[in-house]
């Protein structure tokens, strides 16, 4: 098959294994830049270039490998190639629902998927009333569209909880407040899910006096054994946001396990190195059986 993997380099670790697993098993499989890439739409049908290159009718299938930062542009990048009828491992809207929690939350809520206490708002004048809500501090400020662990504070007052929310809803930046679940103790699990399966999981623990459990900011992996329903969570949670592939973040506290978070290009580093698992292997193997060849 020829497949195009969207992303900024192959410099990217995720990106180079990916095509890695694409070659050994034989195929055809190129780097489109999908900040490089333009749309031209009326006279005629659509058209996606890379530079000048036409590329609209290259492709068999895509992988989208879109960073946080060009989520927009990548997300109608693959929303042409997905009119075109080119088989992707994530759909563009599920990309754009995964990019923002607060989006993720209100789905997983109204699909029964189990997540922690929160709240959003950008009402400046009854931030007390908010922070009840959640059953008073400490809470967790975040930012809609974090990533890394970056804009996930906890807040351990009231006052400063106050002091935080205020200050983010007089800028305009988009957060939500959650409740603060202790019990989970630093650490999350990230279960990664290819078609309708969880094919690797690892717990990451954070580093001392840390509750984020991101291994960006240094925290330590493990491969685990997820439970039926942790599974089930994170398959149903990847359906219903439209993705093929994704990394779902659970946290477990006394009530059962809660959704965090649906990353829709999951790193493969950290995963792999934790379990053994190949995962780009099963990402390729997944577009194996499920696009079609396209018609020469
Ligand atoms: N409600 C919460 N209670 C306790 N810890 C949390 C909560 N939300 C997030 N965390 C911790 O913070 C980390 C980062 O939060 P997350 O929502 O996944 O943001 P990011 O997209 O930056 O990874 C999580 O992996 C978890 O360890
Ligand atoms: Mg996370």
């Amino acid at each position: 098959m020829d497949i195009a993997l969207l992303s900024v380099s192959l410099t990217v670790h995720s990106t180079r294994r990916i095509a890695e697993e694409a070659q050994h098993a034989g195929h055809y499989v190129e780097l489109i830049d999908h900040t490089k890439c333009s749309v031209k739409l009326g006279e005629g049908p659509p058209k996606i270039f890379l530079g000048e290159e036409d590329v609209t009718h290259e492709f068999d299938a895509i992988i989208p490998r879109i960073g946080a930062k060009v989520t927009r542009h990548g997300a109608a990048i693959v929303k042409q190639f997905e009119m075109n009828n080119v088989f992707s491992t994530a759909r563009s809207l599920g990309i754009t629902r995964a990019r923002n929690k607060v989006r993720t939350m209100q789905i997983m809520s109204r699909k029964g998927v189990p997540v922690p206490p929160t709240l959003f708002s950008i009402n400046p004048d009854n931030i007390e009333a908010q922070i009840e809500l959640l059953g008073g501090p400490p809470v967790i400020i975040k930012l809609q569209e974090g990533t890394h662990g970056y804009g996930v504070i906890l807040a351990e007052s009231k006052k400063s909880a106050k002091s935080i929310i205020d200050t983010f809803y007089k800028m305009d930046t988009n957060i939500f407040l959650q409740q603060f679940i202790s019990e989970a103790n630093g650490e999350d699990i990230r279960l990664i899910v290819v078609g309708n399966r969880v094919v690797a999981s690892m717990k990451r623990k954070s580093k001392l006096d840390d509750f984020r459990s991101n291994v960006h900011q240094g925290a330590e992996t493990e491969a685990i054994t997820p439970t039926e329903k942790e599974k089930n969570m994170a398959v149903s949670a990847t359906k219903y946001l439209g993705l093929g592939v994704a990394g779902v973040d659970l946290i477990r506290s006394k009530k059962g396990p809660l959704l965090i978070e649906v990353n829709a290009s999951p790193g493969l580093r950290g995963i792999e190195a934790a379990t053994n698992v190949n995962v780009a292997k099963e990402i390729i193997n997944y577009v194996e059986r499920n696009a079609r060849r396209k018609k020469r």
